[in-house]
């Protein structure tokens, strides 16, 4: 088992680059599959979830070609050959290990008119149902049943054919598995309360660029005029935003003042208005020129409270980093997360680092200790985002911080201890026996 090591209170300076975004590389894989042929992806990261994803394409007969370099800046590229697309599911051990290949109901569907796919077994942080994907799917025609675990879709005879669907709440994986089907249902698609999120409208746009009808992308409202088929071809996967808000966070906390930290490859727009302003009122300066972001080292943090929501909201996948930059404000804050109200499991790994934070409910209320460090311990990753929160308490911690079972960082951070060894920080990672 692997961990890393964090020694704090070291200055984080230079350069940071930001990868492919994960989220909405798993989407493109899955549009891929649409085609009879082979698709192109510029700019696919290399992680976990991604190779993951990479084996259930090849369950389905996809050739999957993926030789990245995780040390080298330039992006990587993935090759998939959906031609001989002959068994048509996603496995549980696959599903289990990545929620995202449930996409591959609406692809299959969408491709073949029939798919077995896993259901998607718990989260760390609570029940993430699947309803709204199977009810999208019936809508469109599809007959839906339970078999051992797994749902068994089957279009009717004359295929899936184009409905209205409202989502409630606004779901960013039912959008895209619904759009996989609608592409080539007969007739038209009007999906209601959509997801907005950037992942969604450069998935869409790859399914317009392989032919596919699709308005409204980035709205609430999306239209679908299903085409017979879709055609293969090469298109270039966003930068991650995530990652990106994660690195403003890193540098609002370990760059000290007067120095700069200069992130590059980056779509800030995709951040969304909410966490942009959050970050400005946090009185740490910073300034967006294209595709780079800088952010200068402040004497100050300023308490900033905040609730997440659907895009442009205030993204929950930042909500941890966000508490740890908390911990470190010259005031009191709340954290309020709307989208999962249980996602606080690394609180109490962060109480034991010497933060005050408590929760209620879907609130964690954060004591900021105006820059006092926090104290290295040993910590106990248990999601993908509560992990890296776990790695920036490192940064701002007297001492070391082991920070275990980072397994679930390698699920989304492309090689981020030399990235951030690169820009001046102690880190490393070691193994352990647990
Ligand atoms: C996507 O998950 C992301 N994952 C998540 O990022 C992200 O946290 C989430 O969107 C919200 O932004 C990927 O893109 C692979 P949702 P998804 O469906 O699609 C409820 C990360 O750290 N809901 O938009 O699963 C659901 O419970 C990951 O990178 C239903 O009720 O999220 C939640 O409260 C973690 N029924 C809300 O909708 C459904 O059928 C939004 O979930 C589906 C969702």
């Amino acid at each position: 088992m692997d961990k890393l090591v964090i020694r704090g209170g070291n200055a984080l300076h230079g350069r940071l680059h930001v990868g492919g975004s994960k989220n909405t590389a798993l989407a493109l894989m899955a549009a891929a599959v649409l085609a009879d042929g082979t698709t192109t992806l510029h700019n696919v990261p290399v992680l976990q979830d991604v190779f993951t994803f990479a084996n259930v394409l090849r369950v389905t007969g996809c050739r999957v070609t993926y030789k990245p370099d995780a040390n080298a800046d330039t992006p990587d590229s993935m090759v998939i050959d959906a031609a001989d697309l002959h068994h048509l599911e996603a496995p549980y051990d696959l599903v289990n290990k990545m929620r995202a290949s449930f996409y591959m109901l609406g692809a299959l569907l969408g491709r073949a008119g029939e798919a077995r796919v896993s259901l998607p077994g718990g989260c760390a942080w609570g029940p993430r149902p699947v309803d709204l994907h199977l009810r999208g799917m019936e809508a469109l025609g599809a007959e839906i049943s339970m078999d051992q675990g797994y749902v068994v879709a089957k279009a009717p005879a004359g295929g899936l054919r184009g409905a209205r669907i409202h989502f409630e709440p606004s779901s960013v994986g039912a959008t895209i598995n619904v759009m996989l089907a609608a592409a080539t249902a007969k007739g038209t698609t009007v999906l209601e309360n959509a997801a907005a999120e950037p992942d969604v409208v450069v998935f869409g746009q790859l399914l317009q660029a392989m032919g596919a009808h699709v308005d409204g992308l980035g709205t609430p409202t999306v239209t679908m005029e299903g085409v017979d088929a879709l055609r293969p071809v090469t298109f270039t996967n966003c930068p991650d935003r995530i990652e990106l808000g994660t690195y403003m966070i890193a540098a609002a906390l370990a760059t000290p003042p007067g120095e700069r930290l200069v992130i590059t490859g980056a779509e800030p727009a995709h951040l969304g208005d909410a966490f942009l302003d959050a970050f400005a009122a946090t009185a740490v300066p910073f300034s967006l020129d294209g595709d780079t972001v800088e952010v200068e080292g402040a004497e100050r943090i300023a308490p900033v409270s905040v609730a997440t929501a659907p895009y442009p909201g205030f993204p929950t996948d930042l909500q941890a980093q966000w508490t740890v930059l908390m911990t470190q404000a010259d005031g009191p804050s709340r954290v309020t997360d709307t989208i999962y109200t249980d996602r606080f499991k690394h609180i109490p790994e962060l109480n034991r680092m010497g933060a005050e934070c408590a929760v209620h409910e879907h609130t964690v209320e954060v004591r900021g200790r105006n820059g006092r460090p926090l104290q290295g311990a040993h910590v106990m990753s248990t999601d993908l985002r509560a992990s890296v929160s776990l790695v920036l308490a490192g940064l701002v911690a007297a001492g070391e911080t082991h920070v275990l079972r980072v397994y679930h960082l390698d699920r989304g951070y492309e090689n981020l201890e030399g990235k951030l060894r690169r820009a001046g920080i102690d880190i490393w990672r070691e193994e352990y026996q647990e």
